[in-house]
């Protein structure tokens, strides 16, 4: 076992440290204040190559490895988690995909202006009526009479950088009657005629993260822009997600990293009682737990990485790796975020002091792709053998 990262993780986690310090820290409280989507620092991390950090050059990314990828993502999501969100709708569930199923005209056309932050991709699996329950959607395509076009109709919800997305991987039933069997992975592009955006949802935290409701009303998907074969699109769903959950895990070890440094200097600093306050047991008892969880969520979610690393040339899956990692890590996140405002005080609950937004911002790492609970059921899933 070697700890020690490469020179190119430790070049990939300086060059994410170092913007996220000068460019997303100056401006994340009023993004977050006023819900504005952050697309000028998107853009500049995109000529970095953080918005496709494992796509081969060949296709416009930075061509790195998954620990490459989470030390970036720990960077940014400690600086802004809805920089972070962004960051791993395009890395994990737009490119990753596709790089996975998709033909070479599907990777050259769709992967490369992700990957440079040209364009925002999103991912179109949620329905009004089916969150946890992916598997039971409404959504149908139909392939025309003369196989050339599919045509869809579907209603999707909570659709991460839907509103500024110009691609979507999305899902739809093309054989209803069978089940997850019967479902397909479609590219569809927003700019075609057939897909609108519905209402903005108000979020608690994540607010520079545009997230909204998509409805495709007779879209007419070419039949070259389908994703994989017909009825293989839940697997694609299951297994991009695999990938996703790992960058999930990381934003949340991003945004715990940032809870418990503020609280750290908050508590050398702070005095009452004529002391620092972290010199008091009680303060101490709470720096030591939120680093031991700190600390075991970043393995946890380093050792995703690496067995995604290993099964892609064995190409076994890691499912279980990253249900375990993101959900340790999601849960670190919302207990290290609520210490944090409570070593603060009165400044915790203050929006001048950003543990406020850590706390919002850590719960929806327990809820999307996949809540705590599906993550158990997966893991005790994999575990007993049993369904
Ligand atoms: N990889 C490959 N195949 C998989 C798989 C995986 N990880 N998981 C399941 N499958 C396959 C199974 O092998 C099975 O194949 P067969 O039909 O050949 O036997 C098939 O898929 C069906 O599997 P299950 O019977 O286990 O499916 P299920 O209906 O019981 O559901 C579930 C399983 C784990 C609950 C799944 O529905 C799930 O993960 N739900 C949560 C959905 C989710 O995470 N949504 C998040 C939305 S996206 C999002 O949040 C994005 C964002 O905003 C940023």
């Amino acid at each position: 076992m070697d700890f020690q990262l490469t020179e190119e993780q430790e070049m990939i986690q300086a060059t994410a440290r170092d913007f996220a310090r000068s460019e997303i820290v100056p401006v994340a409280a009023a993004h977050d204040e006023s819900g504005e989507f952050p697309l000028d620092t998107i853009r500049k991390m995109g000529e970095l190559g953080l918005m496709g950090i494992e796509v081969p050059d060949e296709y416009g990314g930075a061509g790195l490895d998954t620990i490459g990828y989470v030390l970036a993502m720990i960077e940014i999501s400690a600086a802004d988690a809805a920089h972070g969100t962004i960051m791993s709708v395009n890395n994990s569930l737009f490119c990753n995909g596709i790089l996975k199923y998709g033909s070479e005209e599907q990777k050259q056309k769709y992967v490369r202006e992700i990957a440079t932050g040209e364009q925002i991709g999103a991912y179109a699996l949620t329905e009004p009526q089916s969150g946890s329950d992916a598997s039971r959607m409404r959504s149908r395509a139909v392939l025309s009479d003369d196989g050339s076009h599919y045509v869809i109709n579907a209603r999707k919800s909570w659709i991460t950088s839907g509103p500024v997305a110009r691609y979507m991987v999305l899902f739809a039933a093309t054989d209803p009657d069978a089940g997850g069997r019967g479902i397909t992975a479609f590219l569809v592009d927003s700019e075609r005629e057939g897909l609108s955006l519905g209402k903005t949802e108000p979020k608690m935290g994540i607010r520079a993260s545009a997230t909204c409701e998509v409805e495709l009303n007779d879209y007419r998907c070419p039949v070259e822009d389908r994703l994989g074969k017909e009825g293989e699109g839940f697997k694609i769903a299951m297994s991009v997600l695999d990938a996703g959950r790992i960058g999930i895990a990381a934003q949340a070890v991003g945004i715990a990293q940032a809870a418990y440094e503020a609280s750290l200097e908050y508590a050398r600093d702070r005095k009452a009682f004529g002391k620092e306050i972290g010199s008091f047991q009680m303060i101490q008892a709470k720096i030591a737990d939120m680093k031991c969880r700190l600390e075991a969520a970043r393995l946890l979610t380093l050792r995703a990485a690496w067995t995604k690393m290993q099964a892609s040339q064995t190409g076994a899956r890691f499912t279980a790796e990253g249900s375990m990692a993101k959900l340790v890590a999601s849960e670190a996140a919302m207990w290290i975020a609520y210490q944090a405002v409570q070593i603060h005080g009165g400044m915790g609950y203050s929006k001048e002091m950003p543990v406020e937004r850590y706390f919002r911002d850590a719960k929806i790492t327990e809820i999307y792709e996949g809540t705590s609970e599906i993550q158990r059921m997966v893991i005790a899933r994999s575990e007993t053998g049993l369904r």
